[in-house]
């Protein structure tokens, strides 16, 4: 068997996440995992912004509570690198209703529903190498 590439993954710290103080959990999971931070920045959002990073769910009943609840405060943006690390930050995020994700995940050990009109479930994670290069480009584009 080929040994796996090197892969890069988009984790974002979402508004509920940073307000929760919550950041550093995240990051204490990714690491603690074995991945490498390669770029980390606390900013805001813009709508011109999500609706790239969210085009996917353009025209989806909580696609507007989705853009405004990642409008709602600042994000920490950061690339994760390693083999694997899309689909490991994935299992290390939990399923997306974090009612329903695992314990021992960011959003079944973190999350909870707070009865917002959208999941409100601390990160995202990249769902593929098409995406992840997507989405890198779209935070960092000079990386
Ligand atoms: P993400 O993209 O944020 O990593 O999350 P995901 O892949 O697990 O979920 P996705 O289907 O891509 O949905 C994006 C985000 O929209 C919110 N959502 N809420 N029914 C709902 O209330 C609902 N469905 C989706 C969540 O914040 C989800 O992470
Ligand atoms: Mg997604």
């Amino acid at each position: 068997m080929n040994a796996p590439a090197i892969e890069r993954t988009l984790v974002l710290v979402k508004p509920d996440g940073v307000a929760r103080g919550l950041t550093g959990e995240v990051i204490r999971r990714v690491e603690a995992k074995g991945y490498r931070l390669t770029a980390l920045e606390l900013r805001t959002a813009t709508p011109e912004l999500l609706a790239e990073h969210y085009a996917e769910h353009h025209g989806k009943p909580f696609y507007q509570p989705l853009v405004d609840f990642m409008l709602s405060g600042p994000v920490v943006a950061m690339v994760a690198e390693g083999q694997r690390v899309i689909e490991a930050f994935r299992v290390l995020a939990g399923a997306t209703d974090p009612t329903a994700a695992a314990a021992g995940t960011i959003r079944g050990d973190l999350g909870r529903d707070w009865g917002a009109k959208v999941q409100q479930n601390i990160v995202h994670g990249s769902d593929s190498p098409q995406s992840a290069e997507r989405e890198i480009a779209l935070w960092f584009p000079s990386s």
